[in-house]
This record gives C-alpha cells, sequence and structure tokens, in this order.
C-alpha cells in the first residue's frame, strides 16, 4: 500500500500513509490557491516546517477540531500547546517514530516568527520514512544548502521542492537541488500563489527532466501523486 501526496495550492500538502491522514503546513484560509476550505479537511496528524503564516495557517483550528496531534520543533510546539492544542515537539536532525512512520526534521535556510510575534524556532524540512519503507524528502521553505546531499544519501523516492523565488529556492537553484538530492519523483510547491512568486513549473519540469533521472509531477492545487 503506497502513499499518496495531494497538493492544496502554496505549501499546504495532504499525506495519506499507513492508514493515517497527514497536513503539512495547512494553508487554507486567505491562500488564492486553496481547492476547499479549512472546515472540510480531515487530520490525524499536522506538520508545520515553521512559523510563518503561510504555514501555521489554520492549524489551531484544525487540530481543534479533529483532535489531530501538531508535530512541529520545540518551539511551535510550545506556541500550540499554549492554545490547547496536542502536539510533538522535535528538532532538527532528531527523528521519532510516530504511528504513520518515522519522521526527521531536516535543515532549512529561512525565518520562523509565528504570527503574533513569537519566536519559532529554526525553521524545518521533513524527511519521512513511511511504514512501507518509502523515503519522502519536504524540503519545506528554504534555500538551496549542499548539504542536501547528505539528504539524498538516504535514498529519495520522492522530493517536494519550492520552486517560487523570493521567498525560498527559485527555478535554478532547484534544479540544482534535484541534482544534490537525486530523487525518483520530484513535486513542485511554493509557487503561483501570488504574482510574486509565479514560475512556469512545466518549463521547470522539462529542464529537470533533460537534466537530471528524476520524474516531475507538475500538480494543480487539489491534485494527487501516489507513490
Ligand atoms: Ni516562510
Ligand atoms: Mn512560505
Amino acid at each position: 500500500m503506497g502513499s499518496k501526496l495531494i497538493w492544496y495550492g502554496h505549501a499546504t500538502l495532504g499525506l495519506e500513509t499507513g492508514g493515517y491522514r497527514l497536513l503539512v503546513d495547512p494553508y487554507f484560509s486567505g491562500n488564492p490557491a486553496a481547492p476547499i476550505s479549512a472546515e472540510r479537511v480531515q487530520a490525524d496528524f499536522i506538520l508545520v516546517s515553521h512559523g510563518h503564516g503561510d504555514h501555521v495557517g489554520d492549524t489551531v483550528e484544525i487540530a481543534k477540531r479533529t483532535g489531530a496531534m501538531v508535530v512541529s520543533n520545540y518551539e511551535i510546539a510550545g506556541w500550540m500547546e499554549s492554545k490547547g492544542v496536542k502536539t510533538h515537539g522535535q528538532h532538527l536532525g532528531g527523528g521519532h517514530w510516530h504511528e504513520f512512520g518515522y519522521l526527521k526534521l531536516t535543515f532549512a535556510i529561512h525565518g520562523s516568527m509565528l504570527p503574533d510575534g513569537s519566536y519559532g524556532g529554526n525553521p524545518a524540512g521533513f524527511l519521512l520514512s513511511t511504514l512501507d519503507g518509502e523515503k519522502i524528502y519536504m524540503a519545506c521553505d528554504t534555500g538551496l544548502f549542499g548539504d542536501m546531499r547528505l539528504i539524498g544519501e538516504e535514498g529519495i523516492d520522492l522530493a517536494v521542492l519550492p520552486i517560487g523565488d523570493n521567498y525560498t529556492m527559485g527555478p535554478d537553484d532547484a534544479l540544482r537541488a534535484v541534482k544534490l538530492i537525486r530523487p525518483k519523483h520530484v513535486i513542485p510547491i511554493h509557487y503561483n500563489t501570488w504574482d510574486l512568486i509565479s514560475q512556469n513549473a512545466d518549463a521547470w519540469a522539462s529542464r529537470v527532466e533533460a537534466e537530471t533521472t528524476a520524474k516531475v509531477h507538475v500538480l494543480k492545487p487539489g491534485e494527487g501523486f501516489a507513490l
């Protein structure tokens, strides 16, 4: 039984794996690219990569309604807990066996201030080893960094990478990231939400497939990809 990833626009992901429903950076309210509203999603776990509003999004409301556990860095977990949400705090480089698989927080070059100005610790990416043994790397908001090569050494089946530029890697650096990570499959995110991060994902996909062995899956918001 493989995992299925759904892109809800911007950096919002749904992941069905091992019989569990995960949301990653659930930003629905105010997200011009979101195909559904926050009230309609279900979740057992919510992963939050960093404190920015377009990633914390509707986490508190969804977690309270569904009873989902929020997994994030220690500082964001504490902030969520103060709002009455069930949490599990981890930190960069640390992995933990959850019911849905082994989740490691990875390095990311970015900021992490929470919407109310609270300190949000260091931003993270996620490396998930599923119960079926698949490896999914979600870089989340980050610039290019050379240690993506170390992440790639784990053997990545699917890499989810930002390509929007301005706030994160743009297309050129995201192509270099694919060369460092060497994943089997790639999904681009964090683009076309606003004009400032508008990109031609199909053109990027052609470049990646011409220069690497990775297969790129350009999704429309609401579409999924099954591993
Ligand atoms: Ni951000
Ligand atoms: Mn962002």
